[in-house]
């Protein structure tokens, strides 16, 4: 499992336990819809792209175990698709491969199979054409690039989408160094960013999430690229909970914030930002760290997962499709008209 970090083999899931992470390569082989729901709940399996491929998955056990019971295993997947609100990527996905339940069993399988193919594809397209804007908008330097949460092969199935971009750029041989946010309060960043750019033989700093500003400002940051969960009709980007400060403290500075993302992460189903349900995490997550209280005892919190980043702070939404969002997009729109009227 070296480039691909989930796979399908013998009747059962099998992934990487993202929980034991930095410090233990564990594998997960998961074979009943229980542990799909408890592996995706506990961020065993966690990133937007990794958990829709993992609840096909889960269908694919719910229809192994029910057959062709429709009722039943709808049933499974309307629990799957519960055990996170937030990323679009897991509803689209137990829905596309639900679609093919009155085919039997077999096809479900196929069509978990081949959203697991087709996942490396688009990561890598999308990558590719993130890295390109990137070059495009600040052309002929060494980059350097802040990125936050983790985007990489192990939210995805492969390659990654942000990481992904940072992959292609660090091939590209264009690309200085990578400053992690650690990623408050399940260190993402520092747990499995850091991981897996040391993996890849890409240079990075990790830095504290609230040290990102103060980067920004001392002319060390280039470009923000991050990954998304729910991507609505007007462009507002759900994401790990402190991607919106860095889109207003790269606004301030004048620093490009690209999106990049899969089109299944889009929602135009949802009209804006505002009707995304974000979830709320437990309380413990906030008042421990690594099981040590650092908070007094019953102290209420805020643990929102994700927060929303308005269309207007997006310099790009970049998919395996191109451009599809973004500020880049209005002002070749203003220069387009502005030509036109000359
Ligand atoms: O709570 P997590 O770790 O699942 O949150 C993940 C993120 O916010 C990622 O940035 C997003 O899912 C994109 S992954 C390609």
């Amino acid at each position: 499992m070296s480039e691909s970090s989930i796979a399908w083999e013998d009747g059962a899931l099998v992934t990487i336990d993202q929980r034991g992470l930095p410090h233990e390569l564990r594998e997960l082989r998961i074979t009943t819809v229980d542990q799909v729901i408890d592996a995706i709940s506990t961020l065993a399996v966690r990133g937007a792209p990794a958990i829709g491929v993992a609840g096909a998955f889960g269908v694919v056990l719910a229809a192994q175990k029910f057959g062709g019971d429709i009722e039943e295993v709808t049933a499974e997947a309307q629990r799957i698709v519960a055990a996170r609100p937030t990323a679009v990527n897991l509803a689209w996905a137990v829905q596309r491969v639900l679609a093919r339940l009155p085919e039997g069993a077999e096809a479900v399988l196929a069509a978990a199979l081949e959203l697991l193919a087709e996942d490396g594809r688009v990561n890598r397209a999308a990558a590719a054409r993130a890295a390109d804007l990137v070059q495009e908008l600040v052309p002929g330097r060494p980059l350097r690039v802040l990125t936050h949460c983790n985007t990489g092969r192990l939210a995805t199935t492969a390659h990654g989408t942000a990481i992904g971009a940072l992959r292609e750029l660090h091939a590209r041989d264009v690309l200085e160094s990578v400053l992690v946010d650690e990623t408050r309060p399940l260190l993402q960043g520092a747990r499995l960013t850091a991981w897996e750019l040391a993996e890849a033989g890409i240079p990075h700093r990790l830095t504290i999430d609230s040290a990102a500003a103060w980067a920004m400002a001392t002319g060390q940051v280039d470009a923000v690229l991050v990954g998304a969960d729910r991507i609505t009709a007007d462009g507002s980007v759900a994401n790990k909970i402190g991607t919106y400060p860095l889109a207003l403290a790269a606004r301030a500075h004048g620093i490009p914030f690209i999106v990049v993302a899969p089109e299944s992460t889009l929602d135009p189903a949802t009209a804006t930002g505002a009707e995304i349900v974000v979830e709320e995490r437990s309380a413990h997550e906030i008042t421990h760290v690594g099981g040590v209280a650092t908070a007094p005892a019953g102290t209420a919190v805020f643990n929102p997962a994700f927060d929303v980043t308005p269309p207007e702070l997006v310099t790009a939404v970049v998919t395996e499709d191109g451009i599809r969002y973004g500020t880049v997009l209005t002002a070749a729109a203003g220069a387009a008209i502005a030509a036109t009227a000359r």
